[in-house]
Formats: structure tokens, C-alpha cells, sequence
């Protein structure tokens, strides 16, 4: 998709569709408190095409509510598409970023190759808008039917935003480009999640890491089997251990030119690139979507690729640890006693906790590479969807001021993420009795056990766990989203790094 940005008066605009917002400024409550769409543009021929229909009650603009007005009067363009952000008061940039989605998943199917989206004139700072509408047009413009052999490749070719004249020109240019670099790397995110484990191998994605930073300049390694050796990462290889796929340790260095201290931020990513459950097997029902199990280790390589590009003044350092979780005559069995990289030593009670066990040496690797802060993403459990259904994902910090930016970030990331808490008493649910710790605490508190396992291995280092099982996948489509992957964290990372 070509992105753009034009300042021309939307009037003369030639296009085939043209996209405005609407908010509803009705304040009242109560039976007899209709509706106010309000349009957020102040040009007067779009407000005069979009009238009969403001009038007529039949659009509301509800968020991501539309209705098309074709050959409307006095405008050049072909089409003119009213898309709802909802109540006038909710409505900010996170509204418009899926408003944008909204227009191009309306324009998609209808053969519609362009489409130029009016940037609201009012109510939202037009940088923000700007930034949103390019992040929600890529977000829009992603399918999952990447292998169907009759695939029509639908996209928009073609986003034109368009701000009002009179405005900040280079700050607008500078937050629209910003956006076109957050969606490309989500829909990158997406790209990889999406892929099936017979395609996307460890092998494979630390090759498709080592080529996205060779595009952008990032430094990189990947390292398997013998590197987990010598570093003697236990918990890793055990995983590992049951699959004829080697594992793959991606490594990725961000380092801006003349920055030599300050803090080092360590993304580390769970990358099972298919988890059967090991000998601990899963269930038939659903088993196909675990190869979305790699998705925090995808989601931190889209939030590198972003960072990479946009040059943040801070270090950054990511390891994904990728390998399948597989039952094989080498698998690791339950009762298996194994030495992690730090040193701790694990009970396996559940090979299918296996997440926790790659991430711990993650996360001891990425503060050895001198990871001065942590946070790693990963589709830990099938408790967090228990706990906070697909709206929020989990997150969990040992550290208030750390986990205090995270919150700052989602602002403007638009994602949920709840903080879950941790405490002694959960810690004590993983004490083994043949170990230090083993890799399951019950059925109660899963996802936060979970946590309590990780905080063993980030130490006193200040860390973030987010928890992204139940948001990665997308089971329905939604007006501004496919469903599939979802690139759930890119931007939530990617603004915590910002945030340093
Ligand atoms: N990859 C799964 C978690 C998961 C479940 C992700 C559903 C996405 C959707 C993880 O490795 C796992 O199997 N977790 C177990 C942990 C249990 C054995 C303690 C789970 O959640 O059941
Ligand atoms: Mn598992
Ligand atoms: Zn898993």
C-alpha cells in the first residue's frame, strides 16, 4: 500500500472514495436524546453532500458505523464514505486509527483500488491522527488468506490523508510517516504469525529476522543448538530436545550511533513456532493454532524493525527463542529435573508449560548481553483468556515505575494490556520438592504462576510480562480488523522503548 499526504481542500479531490469521520455530539440521555452525527470536517461542500443523510436518522456514527453516499453533490470525488467514531467525548486517536481500518476493509471487497481518508479537523490534535490513520490503514489492509490459490489480492493500493491547509505541515508529515512505519511493522508482526509451522520453522524465522535486519541496519546473530550449549541453556534445549527442528536463538542488537550509556532494554520473545504440548499432548480440538505460538518472539521483531527505523536515543536488545514443542522418543518426559542458564533447577511437571522454560533462558541471556530493563511478550496461557477474556491481555511487573511507563505507552498505542498481580504466595505454588521451582502451579492462577516462574530468572532487574495468548489470534472479524494474527504488543513495545 502507497501512502500519502495531501493538504488540497477535499472538494476537488479526485478519487473514487472518499473517507470522513462523523462523531455523535449528542450529550443527553434517555429515550428522547436521538443522535447528532456531526462530521469533523469544516468543508462546507462535504458538509452539504453528507446533509440528507445527517438528516435522515439512518446513520448514527457509532464507532465504525458507515454509510456510503454515492456521486455526491458538488464533490469531485465518486463516492463519499461516513465512518462513525462514536460519542464526540471517547473519540481520540485511537477512535480514528481504527476508523481508518474500518474505510479500508469497507473499500477492499468492493474493487476499490484508492481511497483518500479526510483527517478529522477538529477534536484530535492532527499529528496524532495523522500517525493513527496510517497505523489503522496497514491494520485494515491485512488478510490471513495468504496460500488460497484463487487469492484476489484485494488491497488498497493507494491511503491518501488529507489535513486541512492552514496546518503544521511538517509535524503532520513527520507523525504520518511515523504511522506508515508502526502499521508496515504490525502487518509484519501479522505476516509471521500467520505463516503454518511447516513453513515457518525455527530455522526459517531466524531467517526472516536476520533479513528484516539486514533491511534495516539492525545488528544481528542466530544461533542454535551448539551456541544453547555453551551457554548451557538447560530449560531452552529441553524443549527443544523432543523436535528434528533445530532451535534458533535470534539475536538483535539496536544501537544509536553515540549513545554508550544509559539503560539497555532487553525484549525477549517466546518463539515456539508449533507446541504440540510435548508429552504432555494436546488435545486434537484447536491443536492447528499453536503455531501462532510464536507470537510475542514475532511481536518483538515487529516492535525491532520499528525501532530500527525510527531511531529511538536508547539501546535495545532482543532475543527470541524459537524451537517446536514436540512428543519424540528424545522428548523431555514429566518428572525431568533441568538446569536453566542461570543456574536454577526445574521440575517438569507439564511439558506443556513449555514457554516459561525457553523465556527463562531468555530473559538470563538478554541481562547477560547487559539488559538493563526487561520485557518479554509471549502466548503463555490459556488462563489469561480465563482471566480477562480477548479485550485485555495480561501484564505483570516486579517494578511500579517500570510497569508505570508501560501504562503511559498504551495511551497512545490504543492496546489493553491489565496488570495481574504477583506475590510470595504465588511464588510458593511453584516450589518443588526435588528442585528449586517446578514449571506448573495448579490449575488455579495459571497465567500468574506463570509470571511468578519468569520473575525468578529477570531477578532484581526491573522487568515487564505481558501475557498475549488470548489477543494474539483474532477468531471474528471485526470492521477495522481481520481476523488471524493480530500483532498484538508492537505498539505497546514499541512506545515503552520510545519512552526511554
Ligand atoms: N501456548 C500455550 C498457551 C496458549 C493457550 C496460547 C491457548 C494460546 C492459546 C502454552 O504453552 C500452554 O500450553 N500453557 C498451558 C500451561 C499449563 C500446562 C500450566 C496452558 O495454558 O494450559
Ligand atoms: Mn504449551
Ligand atoms: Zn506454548
Amino acid at each position: 500500500m502507497r501512502t500519502e499526504l495531501s493538504f488540497a481542500p477535499l472538494q476537488s479531490l479526485e478519487t473514487e472514495l472518499l473517507a470522513v469521520l462523523a462523531v455523535d455530539t449528542q450529550t443527553a440521555k434517555g429515550p428522547d436524546a436521538k443522535p447528532a452525527p456531526t462530521l469533523l470536517t469544516s468543508d462546507e461542500a462535504v458538509q452539504s453532500a453528507a446533509k440528507t443523510v445527517l438528516e435522515s436518522g439512518e446513520f448514527k456514527a457509532g464507532a465504525n458505523e458507515t454509510v456510503l453516499i454515492h456521486a455526491p453533490a458538488g464533490l469531485t470525488a465518486k463516492r463519499l464514505l461516513l465512518v462513525g467514531l462514536g460519542k464526540q467525548a471517547k473519540a481520540t486517536a485511537n477512535s480514528v486509527r481504527t476508523a481508518a481500518g474500518t474505510a479500508v476493509r469497507y473499500t477492499k471487497p468492493r474493487g476499490i483500488r484508492a481511497l483518500v481518508f479526510a483527517l478529522p479537523d477538529s477534536e484530535i490534535p492532527l499529528h496524532a491522527g495523522a500517525r493513527a490513520a496510517a497505523e489503522g490503514a496497514f491494520v485494515g489492509d491485512f488478510d490471513s488468506d495468504t496460500y488460497r490459490t484463487d487469492r484476489k489480492d484485494q488491497s488498497v493500493q493507494s491511503f491518501t490523508a488529507v489535513a486541512p491547509a492552514a496546518s503544521e505541515k511538517p509535524a503532520i508529515e513527520a507523525a504520518f510517516a511515523e504511522g506508515t512505519i508502526v502499521g508496515e511493522s504490525q502487518n509484519f508482526t501479522r505476516a509471521l504469525v500467520n505463516e503454518p509451522g511447516n513453513v515457518l520453522t525455527p530455522t526459517e524465522f531466524g531467517k526472516r529476522a536476520a533479513t528484516m535486519a539486514e533491511e534495516t541496519g539492525l545488528q544481528w546473530d542466530v544461533y542454535s543448538t551448539d551456541k544453547l550449549r555453551e551457554l548451557k541453556m538447560g530449560a531452552f534445549l529441553s524443549v527443544a530436545q523432543g523436535s528434528a527442528e533445530p532451535p534458533a536463538l535470534i539475536v538483535l542488537r539496536y544501537e544509536p550511533e553515540g549513545v554508550t550509556d544509559g539503560p539497555i532494554l532487553g525484549l525477549v520473545g517466546k518463539g515456539i513456532t508449533f507446541d504440540t504440548g510435548g508429552i504432555s499432548i494436546k488435545p486434537a480440538d484447536n491443536m492447528e493454532k499453536m503455531k501462532y505460538d510464536m507470537a510475542g518472539g514475532a511481536a518483538m521483531l515487529g516492535a525491532m524493525r520499528a525501532i530500527a527505523l525510527l531511531k529511538p536515543r536508547v539501546r535495545v536488545v532482543c532475543i527470541v527463542c524459537a524451537t517446536e514443542n514436540m512428543p519424540d522418543g528424545k522428548a523431555q518426559k514429566p518428572g525431568d529435573v533441568q538446569t536453566a542458564m542461570s543456574g536454577k533447577t526445574i521440575e517438569i511437571i507439564n511439558t506443556d508449560a513449555e514457554g516459561r522454560l525457553v523465556l527463562a533462558d531468555g530473559l538470563a541471556y538478554a541481562k547477560q548481553l547487559g539488559a538493563t530493563h526487561l520485557i518479554d511478550a509471549a502466548t503463555l496461557t490459556g488462563a489469561v483468556a480465563v482471566a480477562l477474556g480477548q479485550i485485555n491481555a495480561g501484564a505483570f511487573s516486579n517494578d511500579d515505575a517500570t510497569f508505570e511507563k508501560f501504562n503511559t505507552a498504551l495511551t497512545t498505542s490504543g492496546e489493553k494490556f491489565w496488570r495481574l498481580p504477583l506475590s510470595d504466595e504465588y511464588a510458593e505454588m511453584i516450589k518443588s520438592d526435588i528442585a528449586d521451582i517446578k514449571n506448573t502451579g495448579g490449575r488455579y492462577g495459571g497465567s500468574i504462576t506463570a509470571a511468578e516462574f519468569l520473575k525468578v530468572f529477570a531477578e532484581d532487574t526491573p522487568w515487564i510480562h505481558l501475557d498475549i495468548a488470548a489477543l494474539a489470534w483474532i477468531d471474528e472479524n471485526k470492521p477495522w480488523i481481520a481476523k488471524g494474527p493480530s500483532g498484538v504488543a508492537v505498539r505497546s513495545i514499541l512506545e515503552w522503548v520510545r519512552s526511554y
